[in-house]
């Protein structure tokens, strides 16, 4: 059987693409065929490089203000890798629909609220502004509308008194390892049933 292959953007650190990578072993489906990232700097380049995946990096910073322009260089590292599946991982630019309906119905997403409920950015400190008493993060199909699309998985949280933008953020982060590679595995056997985790 030939594995799916599975590109991965990402923009920081890394830690959802190191779960995701680290899931992709024994009888799982799928294997990681690239790491793309929008800045040199990023830690999850050296994290990748250390597990063996193929990295490659787009500077977006010379395209500022042509967003085409920019996604016009992305694709060709990307397009190279001939991913089956492409997951984008604390991926912080803004893709445009012409971009990502090239890959619609195999792009997905992680974000951490439980969309519908706070797109965009500050996710963290929205919920606590608002006095919910539950956050969590969702991963969802990429689709032309910012942060929407078809939810593959979501996994919920308590918010704690005294929780913090920073201790939420850490809590839901230790779930967002968790439910990407859960979505990703099912996802990449052809199921979309949402993982439901909490
Ligand atoms: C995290 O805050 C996560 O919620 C979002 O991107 C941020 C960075 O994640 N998806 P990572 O450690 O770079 O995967």
């Amino acid at each position: 059987m030939s594995h799916k292959r599975v590109a991965i953007l990402l923009s920081g650190g890394g830690s959802n693409m190191v779960s995701l990578v680290d899931s992709m072993t024994g009888a799982h489906p799928a294997r990681a065929c690239l790491v793309l990232s929008n800045d040199a700097q990023a830690g999850g380049l050296q994290k990748a490089a250390d597990r063996g995946v193929p990295t490659a990096v787009v500077d977006h910073r010379p395209y500022k203000g042509d967003r085409p322009a920019f996604e016009a260089e992305l694709i060709k590292p990307l397009l190279e890798a001939e991913p089956d599946i492409i997951c984008l991982a604390g991926f912080m630019r803004v893709l445009t629909g012409d971009f990502v309906s090239q890959f619609q119905g195999r792009m997905l997403n992680i974000h951490p609220s439980l969309l519908p409920k706070y797109k965009g950015l500050h996710t963290h400190a929205r919920a606590l502004e608002a006095g919910d008493a539950e956050h969590g993060c969702t991963v969802h199909e990429v689709t032309a509308a910012l942060d929407d699309g078809p939810i593959l998985g979501q996994a919920r949280v308590s918010v704690e008194p005294g929780d913090m933008p920073e201790t939420l953020a850490a809590r839901v982060l230790t779930w967002e390892h968790k439910l990407y590679p859960a979505v990703l595995r099912r996802f990449a056997s052809g199921d979309k049933t949402p993982v439901l985790l909490s």
